[in-house]
């Protein structure tokens, strides 16, 4: 299982450190939580600020866009050194062209579905993607509960990727992830496990993201 941070709980008075941090607690990915206030209630950060960190670490930043327009911004993200975006079938930009958008950086490209959004609506686009997130809280906030009734579509994204022979797609989970439920999420095939509170509330981050892998053996 592979683990990606979220840095939305961190001390963002040293957002730099804090990547540092969880790039030698283990994390696999940085996970970039991007919000403008319009597509989610809660506004974060944008470009400008992953430029300013992306030096603090090498590992793969890993931009998950909570925005209205997705494509008229991609061009930022990509210039400001994210290696995978992903971005919502809710938001308002056309899909296919966002998707080619990010391609055309050389970057992977990721779909992300909120809570009532059913699983099919990623499937016509499996074969360009590289990730699918399917959200396990309603986006916006860290600290929420687990939605465990969304592994049901982790399942179904997976039988359907199998059927199409795409056995690298990555499939990621994002919301109330930690030591107590990341074992049902293995179990429905996830590949990247989101944790912001978990991971950055710990005493030590490194034993967290450690026991949380231990459970997905
Ligand atoms: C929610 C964000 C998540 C969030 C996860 O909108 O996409 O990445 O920070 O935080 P926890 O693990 O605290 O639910
Ligand atoms: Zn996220």
């Amino acid at each position: 299982m592979l683990i990606a941070p979220s840095l939305l709980s961190c001390d963002f008075s040293r957002f730099g450190e804090e990547i540092s941090r969880m790039d030698k607690a283990g994390a696999d990915f940085m996970h970039l939580d991007v919000m403008d206030g319009h597509f989610v209630p809660n506004i974060t950060f944008g470009a400008p600020v992953i430029k300013w960190v992306r030096k603090y670490s090498d590992k793969t930043f890993d931009v998950h866009l909570m925005i209205s327009n997705p494509l008229k911004y991609i061009d930022d993200f990509a210039d400001a050194g994210a290696d995978i975006i992903t971005f919502h079938v809710e938001a308002d930009s056309d899909i296919q062209a966002t998707i080619d958008k990010i391609k055309s950086h050389g970057i992977k490209a990721g779909l992300v579905i909120k809570p009532n959004t059913p699983a099919e609506v990623v499937f016509p686009y499996l074969d360009q993607l590289y990730m699918v997130l399917v959200m396990t809280v309603e986006p916006g906030f860290g600290g929420q509960s687990f939605m465990e009734d969304m592994l049901p579509k982790v399942t179904a994204i997976r039988k359907k990727a199998e059927r199409q022979g795409l056995s690298d797609l990555l499939i990621q989970v994002d919301g109330g992830i930690g030591e107590g439920n990341i074992r049902k999420a293995y179990e429905a095939g996830v590949d990247v496990c989101v944790a912001g509170t978990s991971v950055f509330k710990a005493e030590d981050a490194s034993l967290a993201i450690k026991n949380m892998k231990d459970k997905c053996i």
